[in-house]
């Protein structure tokens, strides 16, 4: 088990950035249990808690969903890194080491959605703060994450595999391990750029 770090909310909301980078050691039951017991402390419409976690560790299904979704991940940074024009840069090599690795990966979660109704543009609503929250419980134990959406590439392989119902959206892949660098802080846009007062596009002087 990693010591929990005594980070505050708040420095845990400005410094937990994506990471990729994962040293062998394996996630805990008894941590992952905490960080997925978190997770479902999220709000949703209603308190419906649609949101749902299929964990993929070392189980043969798992091994073998993790080797479909590494050739997903490989050709979604293979498809991005061409489409975006990424120069070599540590950030390049991060993403490519990442997916190369990615069967090595030592947890990998499929946050899913039960639709109770029509598909909406606005259901994820309902699981991405679940997302939010199993990222920073697994900062606040001392792990790290990345959510990412490049099991949509295999995401018929992954249903027929699993045993996921038609009912169920695949709405992120979240991968956890032991971060090998450290957390934030992060880089965003500057809050004036965000936020406005009073009107779309009026500048927020107390900012
Ligand atoms: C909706 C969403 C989709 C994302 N998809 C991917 C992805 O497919 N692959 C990936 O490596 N990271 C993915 N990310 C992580 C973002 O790239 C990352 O959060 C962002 O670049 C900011 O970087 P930072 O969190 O390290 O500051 C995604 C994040 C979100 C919120």
């Amino acid at each position: 088990m990693t010591e929990p770090t005594a980070v505050s909310l708040l420095d845990g909301l400005a410094t937990t950035r994506a990471i990729r980078r994962y040293t062998d050691d394996p996630v805990p039951d008894a941590d992952l249990a905490s960080i997925l017991w978190h997770a479902g402390r999220a709000p949703s419409g209603s308190n419906r808690q649609p949101f749902r976690f299929l964990v993929l560790r070392n189980g043969e299904r798992a091994a073998a969903a993790k080797r479909l979704l590494g050739d997903a991940f490989r050709a979604g940074w293979s498809a991005k890194r061409d489409a975006d024009g990424y120069r070599p840069s540590r950030f390049a090599d991060s993403m490519q080491r990442y997916v190369d690795r990615f069967e090595q990966t030592p947890v990998v979660i499929l946050v899913c959605l039960v639709r109770y109704r029509n598909p909406s543009p606005y259901e994820g609503a309902s699981v991405y703060p679940a997302c939010q929250n199993l990222l920073l419980a697994a900062r606040a134990l001392g792990y790290g994450g990345a959510l990412t959406m490049w099991h949509l590439g295999v995401e018929a392989e992954l249903r027929e595999l699993l045993g996921i119902p038609e009912e169920a959206a695949l709405s992120a892949c979240i991968t956890l391990g032991v971060p090998e660098g450290g957390h934030g802080p992060v880089q965003r846009k500057p809050l004036d750029e965000v936020v406005f007062d009073d009107a779309w596009g009026r500048r927020a002087d107390w900012l």
